[in-house]
């Protein structure tokens, strides 16, 4: 059986992990400065998150890593670069001199055939090299997925076994760019060898939302319209492009947050109970919320873009213009708020608020369901609207804010919560990465938390339209400062649309109190 029940099998069992004999391979040229700021995503998650799977014992036995790219490199480098970020411990020497002989490296062209030729040989001289499974991580720029995907499906899939693929986003611009980019994958390789990451589906907080959903009894019965007043995923960050400009000024916050990370939240809050955890029928519920969103207008949108605060601190003074990798006047937002409709029988007429930016005030990523207020009130209006909040980071926790009759000599209501902080609950659980967990996935063969053809697709239909609006008219973002909760018009915006801001209630984690 698919699905998690797999997932969990395999991650457990180490019989398992023996028929999963793999060659990984790390597609490290990932020299876009912007992935992951000053850095590049190979050295900063991909072989750290190699490593943890090595250390905790999760990668199958003798998998191979083998790094490809332009730059003449060689083992002692890629750990030279990827060691600030392997979280080693002093006890861990050996095991990571292990994990090192397990790597190799091979330099060579991407549009070049014969490099990958000679890729393929290297692949094929490995321990058990014929027989292998192959997963190919493409960590590269958008402009060579072309001629890799082609050069991989044609020299380097000969090995016996399983071959798949991991595509990392953007995932092209818009509906058109992105559809070509489908075709063309799609006509290399099978549906079920492509993995599309978006890392927030390997959040431990937004995989709990299925569990949370379908596997209590309690929310189930209120968990629509009827009850729900409105929903609110947000993504805030606390810096700015920091340099990495150069690459978000070409997608802006829409493309880079909201079009997946934002509405992949949604759809698992909005969807329908899949037939069964196995991957396409959670996938197929996820497709039919996209199908009736529809899509997003400029009267359902609050844009921002960050200018430098006098007086704050250091980057802070630092408006998005001041970054010398943005051009100059750029009208690319770092901050929006729009709102979504689902229209169908569940949620007709609920508003799914997406709020997203940089240079915020903090750093958060949470989902939160507001309910309807208590019909007949008998307290005098003193009673707010019941939240369910989950917290996907920092400080992973599932609450719900509620109303308590005042401790001690009072008859009145009071705003409280019901608290699972995972950090109280959960003391001595580590939480895996998002990586380390779809990682694994790939190697399970489960692709559950991937994002499959025609959720991309929708997800472009929903919001193309704007995007093309917004750079064809050169819609100026409002300004706000650095470090703000973003453009007043927004918080207007969020409680026009049908979310309540009482302003009088602030969860702390009970661990910080
Ligand atoms: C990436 C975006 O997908 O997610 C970045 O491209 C963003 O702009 C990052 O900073 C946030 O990821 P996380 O896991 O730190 O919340």
């Amino acid at each position: 059986m698919e699905g998690e029940v797999q997932s969990d099998r395999c991650r457990k069992s180490h019989k398992a992990r023996k028929a999963y004999t793999t060659n990984a391979i790390v597609w490290h040229g990932l020299v876009p400065p912007w992935r992951i700021r000053s850095g590049d995503l190979a050295k900063k998650k991909i072989y750290p998150t190699l490593w943890w799977l090595y250390n905790d014992g999760l990668l199958p036995e003798d998998t191979y890593i083998v790094g490809f790219a332009r730059s003449k490199l060689n083992v002692q480098d890629i750990r030279k670069q990827s060691e600030p970020y392997l979280k080693v411990s002093a006890n861990d020497a050996e095991k990571l001199n292990a994990f090192f002989k397990r790597n190799s490296y091979v330099s060579g062209q991407y549009s070049d055939e014969a490099s990958f030729k000679a890729l393929n040989d290297h692949l094929q001289s490995l321990l058990n090299g014929a027989k292998a499974n192959r997963l190919f991580y493409l960590a590269v720029p958008p402009s060579v997925y072309h001629d890799v995907t082609r050069n991989i499906r044609v020299t380097c899939m000969s090995a016996a076994g399983w071959n798949r693929v991991i595509v990392e986003k953007p995932f092209g611009k818009d509906l058109e760019s992105s559809n070509k980019l489908s075709e063309h994958i799609s006509s290399l390789y099978q549906e079920n060898q492509i993995y599309r990451i978006d890392h927030y589906l390997g959040k431990e907080m937004v995989q709990n939302l299925m569990v949370l959903r379908f596997g209590n009894r309690i929310f189930g019965p209120l968990w629509n319209r009827d009850h729900i007043a409105s929903v609110v995923l947000t993504f805030k960050e606390p810096f700015g492009t920091q340099g990495r400009g150069g690459y978000f000024d070409e997608f802006g916050i829409i493309r880079d947050v909201m079009q997946n990370h934002l509405l992949q939240m949604m759809c698992l809050v909005a969807m329908e109970k899949p037939v069964s955890t196995n991957s396409d029928d959670v996938r197929d519920e996820k497709v039919k919320v996209l199908k009736c969103v529809p899509e997003l207008t400029l009267n359902n949108i609050v844009m921002g873009q960050y200018v430098g605060d006098p007086e704050g601190k250091g980057e802070a003074q630092k408006g998005y213009l001041d970054d010398p990798t943005v051009p100059k006047g750029s009208f690319t937002p770092t901050f929006a708020t729009a709102v979504l409709y689902v229209q169908n029988e569940r949620w007709d007429g609920v508003p799914f608020i997406m709020r997203c930016g940089k240079a915020l005030n903090e750093r958060k990523a949470e989902v939160r369901l507001q309910f309807r207020e208590v019909p007949g009130d008998i307290f005098h209006g003193q009673c707010k609207r019941n939240e369910l909040v989950i917290r996907v980071q920092p400080d992973e926790a599932v609450y719900t804010k509620m109303m308590t009759k005042k401790p001690g000599m009072f008859f009145n209501p009071e705003e409280s919560e019901l608290d699972l902080t995972y950090g109280n609950r959960y003391k001595d659980v580590k939480l895996p990465d998002a990586y380390e967990r779809l990682i694994l996935d790939v190697f399970c063969g489960n692709q559950m938390h991937f994002v499959r053809s025609d959720e991309l697709k929708e997800a472009w239909r929903i919001f193309t339209p704007i995007l093309h609006q917004l750079e064809k008219e050169k819609i100026k973002p409002l300004p706000y400062k650095y470090g703000s909760r973003g453009p007043a018009e927004s918080d207007e915006f969020i409680q026009k649309v049908g979310f309540r801001y009482e302003g009088t209630y602030k969860w702390v984690n009970p661990n910080k109190l």
